[in-house]
């Protein structure tokens, strides 16, 4: 049985498959919006495991294989078996057995491809403590939406050099765009760990108010990701002055937009007057996501469809 292909990073997917995406995503927003029924996946399971909380992730792939034409099922670590210490391996294998697609939200991004690896069916990575390539998918095809070709733009990345940050790091090497990071000392970027090919695509800014001069877009995340709540009070004090604020939006010119994976803490990352404001996109981001990964998911079943 050939090995089945696999979302775990966004650079597992060249380009070109990206745009395919994209174009798909198109195509199926548009007919959703028509309210013209498209269910190219009925009769397959999706089944999805959160190790971590949700909300966008699990309603946009639940609400997003229903109207595929197929089912979801949630597992919580909470109560199934792999929180009581059943293998990866293991679950992976009788998973698969059952089941079309998953989609795991878990710890090291290591969990995901050792379930990769056991897995007769496609996997999709729904966050890990290391990357987070379906919320970079629906960010880039937002961006597309509103200004075109992200292609030799300029990001801003204000704040912790996280999972999100790096998949867009990734993002910046496969369409050729440049990011610019400014996070407190101590938070710099781990090329190695944001699994880069060089450092030509970003720079590090001491200061954010010259990392977004100029920028196209301007995208931040809580300072505290999942899994690190013990560094809370720390990266408090650490990040104060990395709140993407409206001076700083003003720094970033006019036509900049802002992004937002969410959930947000407005006051911290984020000044309410920015997120609410008139630069914000972070509705029709989170929505890309329902979009972007039934796109994906229809990808990953039934390879090319051109309809
Ligand atoms: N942005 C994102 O992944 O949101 P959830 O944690 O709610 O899934
Ligand atoms: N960096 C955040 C993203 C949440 C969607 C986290 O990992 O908690």
């Amino acid at each position: 049985m050939a090995a089945p292909k696999h979302f775990l990073q966004l650079k597992d997917f060249s380009r070109e498959e990206l745009e395919h995406v994209f174009a798909r995503t198109r195509w199926i927003k548009d007919k959703f919006k028509r309210y013209e029924p498209y269910h190219p996946l009925f009769d397959r399971t999706l089944v999805m495991i959160f190790e971590k909380q949700s909300t966008r992730t699990r309603l946009s792939f639940e609400a997003g294989m229903h109207q595929l034409g197929g089912a979801a099922i949630f597992l919580s670590t909470r109560d199934s078996q792999l929180g009581r210490g059943e293998p990866v391996e293991d679950a992976a294998q009788v998973i698969s057995r059952m089941c079309d697609i998953v989609m795991i939200r878990t710890f090291e991004q290591g969990i995901v491809e050792r379930f990769a690896r056991h897995a007769r069916v496609p996997v999709i990575n729904g966050l890990t403590n290391e990357y987070h390539p379906c919320q970079i998918l629906a960010d880039i095809y937002t961006f597309i939406e509103h200004r075109g070709s992200i292609e030799g733009k300029t990001v801003a990345w204000i704040g912790d050099s996280n999972n999100v940050c790096n998949t867009w790091l990734q993002a910046a090497e496969v369409f050729g765009f440049n990011v610019h990071v400014s996070t407190p000392p101590g938070y710099e970027v781990e090329p190695e760990r944001a699994g880069l090919y060089g450092t030509d695509h970003y720079e590090e800014f001491p200061d954010p108010m010259d990392a977004v001069r100029g920028a196209d877009l301007v995208t931040t995340d809580v300072w505290t990701s999942m899994g690190f709540e013990a560094e809370n009070e720390a990266r408090r004090r650490d990040f104060e002055d990395w709140q993407v604020d409206a001076e700083m939006m003003r720094q970033a010119g006019p036509d900049a937009i802002f992004m937002h994976c969410l959930p947000a803490h407005r006051g911290e990352e984020v000044a309410a007057e920015v997120i609410d404001g008139p630069h914000s996109v972070v509705w029709d981001e989170a929505e890309n996501r329902l979009h972007t990964q039934k796109a994906l998911m229809e990808y990953l079943l039934l390879g090319r469809v051109n309809s």
